[in-house]
């Protein structure tokens, strides 16, 4: 299990001005941040990151929302932070999401649902080479 993780804060959070309430509850619950900046996907750049969905109807939708605003990415480091910064966003769709998670919270629909994290080690780390050099992580 490796100790990093990726993860976004979407433009539906950013928009509402949560990014900072995130990064404060990411903080509290024990991730460093190795990497973080804010960007504006280009609709290009968002079908590349999920180019895995492709093939799913939503993708359209999905690339449309990603790259319609400004997020925030992030490398995050804790023990075990691929299953760490999953419970701490909650399930995909806030309607089923726990109480304490960032989806309850701050996600709106399954499309809008304020972030997004890796769903394995592998992925991680494909998902952090995506969005940053080395030099940007400490
Ligand atoms: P994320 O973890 O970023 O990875 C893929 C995203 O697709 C997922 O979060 C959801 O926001 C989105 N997604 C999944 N299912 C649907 C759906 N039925 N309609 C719209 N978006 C979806």
């Amino acid at each position: 299990m490796s100790n990093l993780t990726f993860g976004i804060i979407k433009p539906d959070a950013v928009r509402a001005g949560n990014h900072g309430k995130i990064v404060d509850r990411i903080l509290a619950a024990g991730f460093k941040v190795r990497g973080m900046k804010l960007i504006h996907q280009s609709k290009k750049q968002a079908e590349g990151f999920y180019a895995v969905h492709a093939e799913r109807p939503f993708f359209g939708e999905l690339t449309e929302f990603m790259s319609s605003g400004p997020c925030v990415v992030l490398a995050l480091e804790k023990e075990n932070a691929v299953p760490a910064w999953r419970d701490l966003m909650g399930a995909t769709n806030p309607a089923e999401a726990a109480d304490g998670t960032l989806r309850k919270e701050f996600a709106s629909s399954i499309g809008e649902n304020a972030v997004h994290g890796s769903d394995s080690d592998e992925n991680a780390a494909i998902e952090i080479a995506y969005f940053f050099s080395k030099l940007e992580l400490v």
